[in-house]
């Protein structure tokens, strides 16, 4: 399929790809890199012309290695209710800034934070026996301005957000598991963007669009 394809090569080349879930899941195109790859004009991009949240997914292997829980298991409030309509649960883990910015919201800042967590996520590769939560800790504090989501153990077996769409992108891509998803939105509506306009706005930027369909037929 040339659309996969399109979307291996662009991350390969460091992305970004325009990733539509399902229809009948949240109906959501978001733009999403390699996160080894970001640079503080990749962050204005996502902010102005995706402006949903901006988020780093990591695979289980590495979530564990950096021991960093599902954010619905990590608090106990009578608000935690991990219930989200599109799905059975949600992917969040905890809110992090790498320990070299300042506030953490900038585009360089939150450039720095994401590129760091593809760095520890490619570490984890390597040597998981070496990368331990003191080293994250080490490298990054929470709260922060970036979130961490925690790809389901099986990936696409198991769950089929963006999280592990892009996740299994950049897996089969050869890429570090750690990518950034931020939700397209639609300035006008104020809703997210339809399937179309995102296709449009990715065509216009020289950008791969793809569907969760063609990612799980694929790679699953
Ligand atoms: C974080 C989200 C987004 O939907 C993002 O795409 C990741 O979630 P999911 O894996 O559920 O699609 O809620 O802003
Ligand atoms: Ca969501
Ligand atoms: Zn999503």
């Amino acid at each position: 399929e040339a659309a996969l394809e399109g979307a291996l090569d662009a991350f390969r080349a460091g992305g970004p790809v325009c990733i539509h879930d399902f229809v009948d899941r949240e109906g959501e195109t978001d733009l999403v890199y390699p996160a080894r790859a970001v640079t503080p004009a990749a962050v204005s991009r996502m902010r102005n012309d995706a402006g949903g949240l901006i988020c780093v997914a990591v695979s289980h292997r590495v979530a564990e290695a950096f021991e960093l829980p599902f954010l619905a298991d990590a608090i106990d409030h009578p608000a935690i209710d991990d219930d989200p309509a599109y799905d059975t649960r949600s992917s969040f883990s905890l809110p992090v800034n790498h320990r070299e910015t300042f506030t953490g919201i900038t585009d360089i800042d939150r450039a720095r934070t994401i590129t760091e967590l593809g760095t520890a996520a490619a570490a984890v590769e390597r040597d998981p026996e070496a990368y331990t939560a003191e080293t994250f800790a080490s490298e990054f504090r929470s709260p922060g301005h970036v979130h961490v989501l925690r790809g389901a153990e099986d990936l696409l077996a198991d769950r089929t957000g963006h999280t592990e769409l892009g996740l299994a992108l950049a897996a089969a891509a050869g890429e570090p598991p750690a990518v950034v998803v931020c939700e397209m939105m639609d300035d006008e509506t104020g809703t997210a963007v339809t399937p179309e306009d995102a296709a449009a706005y990715a065509d216009r930027q020289g950008i791969p669009y793809v569907e969760g369909k063609t990612l799980v037929e694929a790679l699953e």
